[in-house]
């Protein structure tokens, strides 16, 4: 048995209507039931939060906000907060997605504050982080992701960041079919885990989940998950139906198991 507990969430992106999203929340609960051996959670769009919530109701399907920005309420015309996203139910937001760095200039100080804001008000961060092809190819990979990871937890200690998560996420991998290989997985995941046990401790950087993400299929998820420092995947595409995001559950629930 391994000793963290595997993680598998969906991330919708900007697809799915309301009922869209609560016949797929109905498919996905009615899988997970009370609970599995790993834990699932699902991200859908903002304005489906409420009524997947609802959906979602009495099944161990945790619910995962997209983004938030960092203050609690203001003059913030079009944000959501992390007291807002407690108030509908979400334990779970993603925070540093490579769509938001790049096509909407999130940067890492900003990702840092989230995750900061996100963690003072009980909601878990899954902190994503990932090369480009051109920084892999140039070498930068580990410099890149580890940079990310650093600016992300600067200044917040093991106690603080308690339960984050973190998703690796190659950008080249993100929905193109191109999966990062198993090995070359681990080998991003283990270099996590090692800077953050130099920079915050090895017994909390033992506990901290880490995510695959990046064209996971239920073709390639056992693979992945197979890899010591592999403990879930941050699924997209897969997701959205549950053809495929419940094998991708049943092999989280497999390296529970194993
Ligand atoms: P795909 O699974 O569609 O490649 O997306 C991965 C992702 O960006 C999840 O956050």
């Amino acid at each position: 048995m391994t000793s963290r507990r595997p993680l598998i969430a969906g991330n919708w992106k900007l697809h799915k209507t309301l009922a869209e999203s609560r016949e797929l929340a109905r498919a996905i609960a009615s899988h997970v039931g009370s609970g599995l051996a790993c834990e699932v959670v699902v991200g859908p769009v903002a304005t489906s939060l409420a009524a997947v919530k609802n959906t979602l109701a009495g099944s161990a399907v945790g619910l995962a906000a997209q983004n938030t920005h960092w203050e609690d309420s203001g003059a913030f015309t079009g944000e959501l907060s992390p007291v807002l996203l407690l108030d509908v139910g979400c334990g779970h937001c993603i925070i540093g997605h490579s769509e938001r760095r790049q096509l909407f200039g999130e940067t890492d100080a900003g990702v840092r504050k989230k995750v900061a804001a996100l963690l003072v008000h009980k909601v878990v961060p899954i902190l994503c982080v990932g090369e480009s092809l051109e920084q892999r190819e140039a070498g930068q990979t580990l410099d890149v992701v580890l940079g990310q990871v650093e600016a992300a937890t600067e200044g917040l200690d093991a106690v603080a960041l308690g339960p984050l998560v973190i998703a690796y996420e190659p950008i080249w991998a993100i929905g193109t079919g191109r999966t990062a290989k198993a090995e070359d997985a681990q080998e991003v995941h283990g270099a996590i885990r090692a800077r953050l046990a130099e920079l915050k401790g090895e017994s909390w950087a033992d506990s901290v989940r880490i995510l695959y993400g990046g064209s996971v299929k239920p073709s390639n998820a056992d693979e992945l998950l197979a890899q010591p420092d592999v403990d879930g995947a941050l699924v997209g595409g897969a997701s959205l139906s549950p053809d495929n995001f419940i094998p991708i559950i049943d092999a989280g629930v497999r390296r529970a198991e194993s």
